[in-house]
């Protein structure tokens, strides 16, 4: 206490330099993943209607966008793929010559030292939407988990560096995990998407991945906004089956379950920054009523600070050229 009966916080506050000496959250180009969408097709950098800034590419133009991003110091993507070609069994998803294998064979390839995450889901290659084999209305789990074991196993044969799976079957960890040690990738990590909501702030990535559920919702995998204790027990499974990363999806609106999960499991947590909570900020910086660089700074420093450890985030590249300044 001062003599005047009262601390004086503002102490720490007077100059910026205090302040540095005093910040207790980062966020560095070392925390960031960007989030790409490879398309067939040729000479195509088409941007997504619903996301400013964020493109489909196709192979093509794939190393010229990778070498820019390793130029401005990002280090990490995450691969998402969209075919051409749906069908019932989502066959695309694990087909040796798919777009994604394709894209993470040339990324390999040509910018070695980049890490590739591969997302490892069948809504984007199914032709009903869900993440999942589907029948009479119902997507269905168990039978799910083979062709989503055969994704993972093609995708690290392409050369991905981490699979991300993300479609919510229970036991997608585990199932993952047998099949990549036994097809000889027992060193390939999973970054699971282990607590993932149904959520609105999905609405501008199913415009860019078209995968939106063609019947129905994702309510009966994916899980209710109203659950704490129940994003408890999904960390809890996904780490007991092998994951090596946790991740929270989406971020902003779950920044008290990210504090939960980072206490409790001690896990390399990722929030990710999904792509409703782009597009309402690009919106808004677009017709001059916030300050684009402070509240994208501000947001991804909240996500540190609520426990994530990595940020998957349309906005990688601004932050990094931000930092870079
Ligand atoms: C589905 C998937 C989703 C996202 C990535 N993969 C959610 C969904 O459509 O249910 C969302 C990413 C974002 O909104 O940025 N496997
Ligand atoms: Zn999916």
């Amino acid at each position: 206490m001062n003599s005047n009966g009262f601390k004086r916080h503002r102490r720490l506050r007077r100059t910026e330099s205090l302040r540095a000496l005093v910040r207790e959250t980062k966020v560095t180009k070392d925390d960031l993943i960007y989030p790409i969408f490879v398309v067939e097709g040729e000479g195509i950098k088409k941007e997504v209607a619903s996301m400013p800034g964020v493109f489909h590419i196709s192979l093509d133009y794939l190393t010229e966008e990778m070498k820019g991003l390793e130029a401005k110091g990002i280090r990490s993507v995450i691969v998402f793929g969209v075919p051409h070609e749906k069908d019932s069994q989502g066959s695309q998803a694990y087909c040796e010559h798919g777009i994604v294998q394709e894209a993470i064979r040339k990324i390999k390839k040509d910018i070695p030292a980049l890490t590739v995450i591969a997302d490892t889901c069948l809504c984007q290659y199914t032709d009903h939407g869900h993440c999942g084999l589907v029948e009479n209305g119902e997507v269905l789990n168990d039978p799910s988990l083979e062709l989503l074991v055969k994704t993972a196993i093609s995708q690290a044969e392409a050369g991905a560096d981490i699979i991300a799976p993300s479609n919510m079957m229970d036991g997608f960890v585990a199932a993952i995990r047998e099949g990549l040690d036994e097809a000889g990738y027992s060193q390939i990590p999973i970054m699971s998407y282990a607590v993932k909501y149904a959520s609105a702030f999905y609405g501008p990535f199913r415009d860019a991945a078209h995968s939106s559920p063609q019947f129905g919702d994702r309510r009966a995998y994916q899980m209710d906004p109203a659950n704490r204790l129940e994003a408890m027990r999904e960390a809890e499974s996904d780490i007991e089956e092998g994951a090596d990363f946790l991740i929270v999806k989406p971020a902003l609106s779950y920044m008290d379950i990210m504090r939960e999960v980072k206490d409790r499991f001690n896990a390399p947590l990722v929030a990710y920054n999904v792509s409703g909570e782009y597009s309402m900020i690009k919106a808004a910086a677009m017709n001059g009523w916030v300050n684009e660089q402070e509240i994208v700074m501000e947001k991804l420093t909240s996500m540190k600070r609520a426990g994530a450890d990595l940020i998957i985030t349309y906005f990688a590249k601004d932050v990094a050229d931000w930092l870079n300044e």
